[in-house]
């Protein structure tokens, strides 16, 4: 029995979605732990690529399961629309989808709230959220006022916490000129939406529990990335769950000692979308071409994306507190050209060396590069690692030993083939 978890070690966009959709092929169950749709990764399906927010990609493995777990916040229309994709392609003929009852629900008053939020003279800091509701659907959850799927189900207590829920933010609402979503048109919404979830609804706790029992081979999709963490990013630039690997254990009610490995993804660069620090951004022609070759524009929100040098001392970080055994590297091949590539290996601050992660006085610290040699050869059709150029190979040796995690994986390209796989952390 193996329990993967997979962690994005930077600020989002690592290209998880490619790793989970590999490794499913060898996971019975995949769960994802956090987040709603504010996350994005690309299906296949039908010959026609689609964008999904929510469902794990290992949907469209034969015999897989996918959860999504109590750590979520959930947009049901979201959902249902996915649902309807995968239906439509027979997908969920040969697998399974369970989504937790405890999950929570993202209400209309979540996507007002949001924008309202991003909006500069709204007195709260816009963090250039993806205004998908995630934010004021957690707090309703740490306040006490959320509502939870398995709520729908239950009229009195359904009509009971929106009418308690949309009296605690009229006042804020009414206050910025927005309108207040009516109870009963909340109501008639979300009953269409909730019915057509129904036969996915269910105690994922007991079945992960089951799964666990039964020494299947279990996959965690985690969303966003470390940088983002609410608690161990930068904050207040972040987004409201824990994605570290941590967050999985509470969020899906999975004992810590479960997990047998946990791969850290990393991009061979940085990227960040929305505001906050980031120590190794360029705003430069090198920049500007990462963005251009690695198609870096969000695709929750296509904005495009902030993009830098590699940031050593941030996945090293990112690895650390995340307990990571190996570190997948994605999107080699865009670095392919440069002549030179630099690396960040530290910070200093105040003059001097800056002592552990300076994880709040980020936006103060000047990178340490160190500079290696770049490779001209295209390299989107290694298969293997000797295949690579000398230096390419020398570049992923230099980052797994700079965040203290051999190499599993090795991403050269877009599609499934584009890997080199190196060892299979569901065959310890
Ligand atoms: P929220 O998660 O929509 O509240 O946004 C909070 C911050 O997290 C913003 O800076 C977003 O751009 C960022 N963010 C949220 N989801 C993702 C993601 O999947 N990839 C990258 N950044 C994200």
């Amino acid at each position: 029995m193996t329990v993967v978890g997979i962690v994005g070690a930077q600020w989002g966009d690592e290209g998880k979605g490619k790793v989970v959709d590999l490794y499913a092929e060898f996971a019975d169950m995949v769960l994802r732990f956090q987040g709603g749709n504010n996350a994005g990764h690309t299906l296949v399906v039908d010959g026609k690529k689609t964008i999904f927010h929510l469902i794990p990609s290992g949907v469209l493995r034969h015999g897989t399961t996918c959860v999504l777990g109590q750590g979520m916040v959930i947009d049901l229309r979201v959902l249902v629309e996915e649902l309807d994709k995968l239906a439509g392609a027979g997908a969920l003929d040969h697998s399974s989808l369970a989504v937790s009852d405890l999950a929570h629900v993202i209400l209309p008053h979540h996507l007002v709230l949001d924008g309202l939020r991003e909006d500069k003279r709204s007195g709260s800091i816009p963090v250039g959220s993806t205004r998908r509701g995630i934010g004021p659907a957690y707090e309703d959850k740490v306040g006490r006022r959320g509502l939870r799927v398995g709520d729908l189900y239950r009229p009195e207590l359904l009509r009971s916490t929106l009418t308690e829920v949309l009296a605690y933010w009229r006042p804020m609402l009414e206050a910025r000129g927005a309108a207040v979503p009516r109870i009963d048109d909340v109501v008639t919404a979300l009953a269409p939406l909730a019915a057509r979830i129904r036969p996915f609804v269910t105690d994922t706790v007991a079945l992960l529990h089951a799964a666990l029992d039964a020494s299947r081979a279990i996959l965690l999709e985690g969303a966003q990335g470390s940088m983002l963490d609410v608690d161990h990013g930068t904050y207040p630039f972040v987004t409201s769950s824990n994605t570290v690997m941590g967050g999985a254990c509470a969020a899906l009610g999975l004992g810590p000692t479960r997990i047998d490995e946990v791969v850290a993804i990393a991009k061979a660069y940085t990227t960040r979308v929305g505001d906050g620090p980031f120590p190794t951004e360029l705003e430069d022609e090198v920049g500007r071409r990462l963005r251009d070759v690695g198609a870096e524009f969000g695709s929750t929100t296509g904005r495009p994306r902030r993009c830098g040098w590699f940031d050593a001392a941030a996945v090293r970080y990112a690895a650390r507190i995340s307990g990571a055994t190996r570190l997948a590297v994605t999107k080699l091949d865009v670095l392919t050209g440069l002549p030179q590539i630099k690396v960040c290996v530290g910070y200093r601050l105040d003059g001097g060396p800056a002592a552990g992660f300076p994880v709040s006085d980020l936006g103060r610290v000047e990178p340490v590069y160190e500079e290696l040699p770049g490779w001209s050869e295209p390299i989107d059709r290694a298969r293997s690692f000797d295949d690579l150029p000398r230096n390419a190979r020398g570049y992923v040796e230099a980052l797994s030993s700079l965040v203290g995690c051999p190499p599993c994986l090795v991403s050269v390209g877009p599609d499934r083939e584009q890997t080199i796989a190196m060892t299979n952390p569901f065959s310890r």
